[in-house]
């Protein structure tokens, strides 16, 4: 980790239809740092303002009140380099595969690469790149869009924001509406993909599993509010606080609890599937 974060949101806040009768303050006070060479992981209920925070990330929303730095300097004085920075911070939307708009598969890869003006050569490498990351074979670019599975989709759009080879990568709900199959496919793709240095990966999500399996350091927002923050043990730890704001914690770590209620030798600071079944094993071992 570098001391300046390569993204820094200090005091953010945001008002939906301000003025209106449908006036939603969707972010309260935000503060938010990511370093790079982490993943760092959002989890709130629906409406908690994940999609807000994130689209303020790479410049898409302007900050209200508050404000955003890239690499310590503040977004208001990057407006002229704005494509830059939608560039260096890839942002994949919620539901991304309803935003491919190109006849064939390949197109919606390159669309990012064209729009930065590179060369026919290095654009094909790109996107060839990109789809391999994603697990695509590079014949898939001449297949149609629209007959892609919603998890080929998905990874598709991935690979369109892949191919511009951000330093951070911005993912909002990643793996909702994935079999079981696609689900473990992206994590996979996004753990090889931060595999490589000098990156940072943002993830926002409402299962709790897929944050605990990924990240290392997670903030809780909660009606537009960071209510808890810290190292992915620590937040998930705080079984109280999570389920004061109807949140759970993941499958695996209340698993642990439980086993740990019944006073048996497990380690309470267990978090992923495979932790789990280990300290099963083990357990079981012991009773041999
Ligand atoms: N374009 C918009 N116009 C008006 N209100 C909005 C808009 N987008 C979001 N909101 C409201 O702002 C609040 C935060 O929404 P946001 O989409 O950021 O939450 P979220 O945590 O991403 O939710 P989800 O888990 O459902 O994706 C919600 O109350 C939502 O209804
Ligand atoms: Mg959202």
């Amino acid at each position: 980790m570098t001391d300046i974060p390569v993204i820094d949101v200090k005091e953010l806040s945001h008002t939906y239809l301000s003025g209106t009768p449908l006036e939603v303050r969707s972010l309260d006070k935000v503060n938010m740092k990511v370093f790079i060479n982490e993943i760092v992981g959002i989890i709130g209920p629906s409406g908690s303002g994940k999609s807000t925070l994130l689209q303020h990330l790479n410049g898409l929303l302007v900050p209200q009140n508050g404000d955003l730095y890239i690499n310590g300097t503040s977004i208001s004085e990057l407006s002229s380099r704005i494509r830059e920075v939608r560039q260096s911070i890839g942002l994949v939307f919620q539901n991304p595969e309803k935003q491919l708009f190109e006849h064939y598969a390949g197109d919606d890869v390159a669309f990012g690469p064209r729009n930065m003006g590179l060369t026919r050569e290095e654009i094909r490498k790109r996107v060839r790149a990109a789809m391999e990351t994603v697990g695509l074979p590079f014949a898939y670019k001449d297949r149609l869009t629209a007959e892609l599975s919603l998890g080929e989709k998905r990874r598709l759009a991935l690979a369109g924001v892949l191919a511009m080879e951000p330093r951070v990568l911005v993912l909002d709900e990643p793996t909702s509406s994935l079999d079981p199959e696609g689900r473990s496919e992206l994590l996979d793709i996004l753990s090889r993909w931060k595999m490589g240095t000098g990156k940072a990966l943002v993830i926002a999500s409402h299962n709790m599993e897929d944050i605990a399996e990924l990240s290392n350091r997670v903030y809780v927002l909660v009606e537009g509010r960071v209510v808890a923050s810290g190292s992915a043990k620590e937040v998930f730890a705080g079984h109280d606080i999570l389920a004061r704001h109807g949140l759970s914690a993941p499958l695996p770590a209340q698993i642990i609890l439980e086993l740990v209620k019944q006073g048996l030798p497990v380690s309470p600071d267990v978090l992923t599937e495979d932790e789990t079944v280990e300290e099963i094993r083990s357990l079981l071992n012991a009773g041999k």
